[in-house]
């Protein structure tokens, strides 16, 4: 017999909207080109370490599972603690704004629909807002 369940309509993830996992490390590679050579996002590329490798891999996997596809970040480093993993870094409002102007150029720049990006952004201004651990 058949479960019910398997058979209920499946609502899309943002990860499927998006386009998987190929679509995901698009945008995060627009997202850190972007980062490296836009003028205005220089006092936020400048926290970051020389070679950006690592953050792009690291934003890679987060994005994955943050978007409701495979948890790629938790499987390799537990789990996030973003704020506290960006206590290190002054983030007030001029570099949340940074990161998510950044943020809403390299969606654009990948071509992702418009209601998509509209409905990201909410998420990223409230995960970006979340993690402001400075005044001003
Ligand atoms: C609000 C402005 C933000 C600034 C200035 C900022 C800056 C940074 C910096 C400098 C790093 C360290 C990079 C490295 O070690 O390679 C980092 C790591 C990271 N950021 Fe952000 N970030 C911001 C917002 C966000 C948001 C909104 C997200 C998620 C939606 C995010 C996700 C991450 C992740 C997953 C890491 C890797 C953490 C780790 O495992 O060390 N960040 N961020």
């Amino acid at each position: 017999m058949t479960d019910p369940a398997d058979e209920a309509p499946q609502q899309p993830t943002a990860f499927d909207l998006v386009g998987g996992e190929a679509r995901v490390r698009e945008l995060v590679d627009r997202f850190y080109d972007l980062m490296d050579l836009e003028a205005d996002f220089a006092g936020i590329r400048a926290m970051h370490p020389q070679t950006l490798d690592g953050s792009r891999d690291k934003l890679f996997w987060f994005l994955c599972g943050w978007l409701g596809g495979p948890d790629h970040y938790i499987e390799r480093f537990g789990h996030p603690r973003l704020r506290a993993r960006h206590l290190p870094y002054a983030i007030a409002s001029s570099e949340r704004d940074q990161w998510l102007r950044c943020m809403a150029w390299a969606m654009e720049d990948v071509g992702l629909p418009e209601p998509l990006r509209e409905r990201l952004m909410h998420s990223f201004l409230d995960t970006a807002d979340w993690m402001r651990n400075r005044p001003g």
